[in-house]
């Protein structure tokens, strides 16, 4: 059984993906709504978080934690894999698929203020983009406009062009989606966006990844908990995952 956590619901980003190869494989998401944002906490808040939630997760037998959130791989997974005896599958913005990608040599990294204060990320633009301009924001409105479960419509257009308006103005022409809440707006971001504008987001990534930990053989019920409202996770789930057949809880951490 795999574990997965996030700040909220944007990890369903990637669970969604890890489901798009094993449907069937029991799957316990813990979304710490209760406590989002992550994004302007401290490392050493984020660790004391993510250590509660994988405590919680280790009780119900995970065999693999994923932890489907940029920031909380980069404040914690160092820390969290020296003490606990199963895998860890972290994430971190994309940069090195997108140094790829870009032909202008300018990269936008749309990430959250812990993502991009990490030395994680800052040796990731050493290791993969060295040469280029890469330009890097904070985007705390589309972590709220997700946990709303709001992907389009006036408000989530004006964050877009808030965001991304200034990297455009640079020459980026890839943006990287570098928190697992952005996926989510990735239909809006295509739309207003000029259409020679790549997106990278690491979701898919990070399900391949996943599946070298995964006995293909198990199957069971998936559950999704929540530290926040169980009813605003229930209406939630069909905006944001409506293929995914799963209980929800509530998760009192
Ligand atoms: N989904 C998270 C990430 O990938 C963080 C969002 C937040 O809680 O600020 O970084």
């Amino acid at each position: 059984m795999i574990g997965i956590l996030d700040s909220g619901v944007g990890g369903l980003s990637v669970l969604r993906e890890i489901k798009q190869h094993h449907p069937l494989h029991p799957i316990i998401y813990v979304g710490d709504s209760a406590w989002c944002p992550y994004g302007n906490k401290s490392y050493e808040s984020i660790i004391a978080r993510c250590r509660t939630i994988c405590d919680f997760l280790m009780t119900r037998g995970v065999d693999t934690i994923v932890i489907a959130c940029n920031s909380a791989t980069i404040a914690a997974v160092e820390t969290l894999r020296a003490e606990y005896p199963i895998p860890f599958v972290g994430m971190v913005p994309g940069v090195k698929p997108a140094a790829q990608a870009s032909q202008t040599g300018v990269i936008g990294v749309l990430a959250t203020e812990a993502s991009l204060r990490g030395a994680k990320f800052h040796h990731l633009v050493l290791d993969h983009a060295e040469g280029l301009t890469v330009h890097t924001l904070p985007c705390p409105q589309f972590v709220d406009l997700v946990e709303r479960g709001i992907l389009s419509g006036p408000e989530v257009d004006a964050a877009i062009e808030e965001y991304t308006a200034p990297m455009l103005q640079a020459g980026a022409d890839v943006l990287i989606l570098g928190c697992t809440h952005y996926p989510f707006l990735k239909k809006a971001l295509l739309d207003k966006l000029p259409t020679h504008i790549k997106l990278i987001d690491t979701g898919e990534a990070v399900a391949r990844q996943t599946q070298h930990f995964i006995d293909s053989s198990e199957e069971g019920p998936s559950e999704i908990h929540t530290t926040g409202s169980l009813s605003h996770l229930e209406q939630m789930i069909p905006i944001l995952c409506p293929q995914l057949t799963a209980t929800c809880h509530h998760l009192a951490l």
